[in-house]
């Protein structure tokens, strides 16, 4: 057998390509970013051709790099930014209009309709989904009815939707000339349209947004021996099976190898994602978390979790660096923080996109309160790691209420956990220990975890389970009195932001 399984992580900001051995060591990868399209306030596009060429060429590049052949390949996995979602055509292969990012709002009103109408506990009950902008049938829907000619072309089932998984996976699979047309059980759980517990479309769901059941893909388990389809056409992968679909945050519960019943893996990129294994059982949350599923490997019960998503966290820290201009690189928000010791007050609650969990509040934007004339950069810069932890924590709140779990030690990944400082917080503002796996690219691991258990190369998640090391720990510092006045503190600046905007 080939000794290698590689992944297409194709994310909120870039795609990448990544290699893993037998040991889930990192063989080799290579990363591109993509352009984020932002037309008017709320609205968040990504461009799909340039995703697809991306993609292709960080696959070619890093096969190259590491003079890999596709011989050497035993399976590929594809993870993917969940909700975004676009329309294109069978026969040309163009999108009708850009990708809609999951952070997008121009949804509101879609979503907010959904509640009056008495909509919204029939779309909590089935899909486990609060309706809210985030996820993917009211995008569709917005494609639909502001997009010429597209409605006429979905019900005739040459205007195909997907959401990124599935667009990766129609090119790589000879795109108009005969792509496979699949999504997995884990990205279709993010879209209001599938039942939860059927695991398959639900016609009075699809009623709600007008959308028509032919433009929508085949549903397949996240992990599948016979493959999804090969790669013909993409010369570096001709021949190796696609034997595993994640949408990511699920991938990286499987990365982090949270298999049992209570364990859980909070994310750290664009935004948080605290995903906690429920087993094979749906629970509805009581208190603003989603139920989602897990992960289906091939032949097995569906795996759910209760996940706590948090907007906007890595991309807050983007906003410092991008548009306040106050930090040259990500990396520069650490040192620039550390000139402080604290927030010295001033608390930053980034709503950019409404609040996702557990407040699901469309109407609510950002706020930086508690200024002072004394305040400085390096003051905004730790008011906004402390943001991106005091998200966690409420969340955090949110899952013990929901499952009873009182969580011991938080099992964390994504980019930001490269910030020391960050996590030190993370563990004080929530009282338990941070702990960071050796691999911190648990996505695309987990990508490949299910691609590479369909062909044989892992033979049980006891093996998976084996290559988990533990590489940092962050332990709690903060008293008890400064944990509590600093959270009732950031409660009382999430009362500010809401309500802000009309919908
Ligand atoms: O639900 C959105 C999530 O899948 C995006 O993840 O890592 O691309 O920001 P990321």
């Amino acid at each position: 057998m080939a000794d290698y399984v590689a992944a297409i992580d194709q994310g909120t900001t870039s795609t990448r390509f990544m290699i893993f051995d037998h040991g889930g060591n990192e063989v080799g990868r290579h990363q591109l970013e993509h352009e984020q399209i932002m037309p008017k306030a709320g609205w968040v596009e990504h461009s799909p051709v340039e995703i697809w060429e991306r993609t292709r060429s960080v696959i070619a590049t890093a096969m190259n790099q590491h003079h890999l052949a596709a011989s050497d390949l035993a399976a590929l996995g594809i993870t993917n930014q969940r909700e975004t979602t676009l329309v294109w055509n069978r026969r040309t292969g163009r999108p009708y209009y850009n990708a809609i990012v999951w952070q997008d709002t121009r949804t509101d009103r879609i979503a907010s309709a959904l509640e009056r109408e008495g909509k919204g506990e029939v779309i909590r009950a089935k899909a486990g989904l609060p309706p809210a902008t985030y996820f993917a049938a009211g995008k569709v829907q917005w494609i639909l009815e502001n997009v010429d000619g597209v409605r006429a072309d979905a019900e005739r089932g040459d205007a195909l939707f997907g959401t990124m998984d599935t667009w990766v996976l129609w090119n790589l699979t000879g795109g108009p000339r005969g792509g496979v047309h699949i999504t997995d059980v884990t990205n279709a759980s993010r879209t209001m349209l599938m039942d939860l517990r059927t695991l398959a479309w639900d016609d009075e769901l699809l009623s709600f947004f007008s959308i028509p059941r032919a433009m929508l893909p085949e549903i397949k388990p996240s992990s599948e021996p016979a493959g999804y389809g090969l790669s013909p056409d993409v010369s570096p992968l001709a021949g190796v099976p696609i034997s595993g679909i994640l949408g990511d945050q699920q991938a990286a519960t499987v990365g982090q190898v949270c298999f049992a019943e209570g364990e859980a893996k909070n994310t750290y990129g664009t935004g948080n994602f605290l995903l906690l294994n429920t087993g094979n059982r749906p629970v509805r949350s009581q208190h603003g978390l989603l139920t989602t599923v897990a992960y289906q490997f091939a032949g097995q019960d569906p795996v759910y979790a209760l996940e706590g998503s948090i907007a906007v966290t890595g991309s807050a820290v983007q906003w410092l660096r991008d548009q306040l201009h106050i930090i040259g690189d990500a990396a520069a928000s650490e040192t620039l923080a550390r000139r402080v010791e604290d927030s010295a007050g001033v608390y930053f609650v980034p709503a950019f996109s409404g609040l996702f969990a557990p407040y699901w509040r469309s109407d609510a934007r950002g706020a930086i309160v508690g200024l002072a004339r004394f305040h400085n950069d390096a003051h905004i810069a730790r008011a906004t790691l402390e943001a991106i932890c005091y998200q966690s924590r409420d969340v955090v709140e949110a899952m013990a209420k929901d499952s009873g779990v009182d969580l011991a030690v938080l099992k964390v990944d994504g980019g930001v956990t490269a910030n020391s400082l960050c996590m030190q917080t993370q563990a004080d503002v929530l009282g338990v220990p941070v702990i960071r796996p050796q691999v911190a690219e648990t996505t695309a691991l987990g990508a490949a975890y299910a691609a590479g258990l369909a062909v044989g190369f892992w033979r049980d998640t006891d093996e998976l389970r084996a290559n988990w090391n533990q590489a940092h720990r962050w332990d709690p510092e903060w008293d008890e009195d400064r944990r509590e006045s600093g959270y009732a503190d950031w409660k009382r600046a999430v009362e500010r932001t809401l309500d802000w905007v009309k919908v």
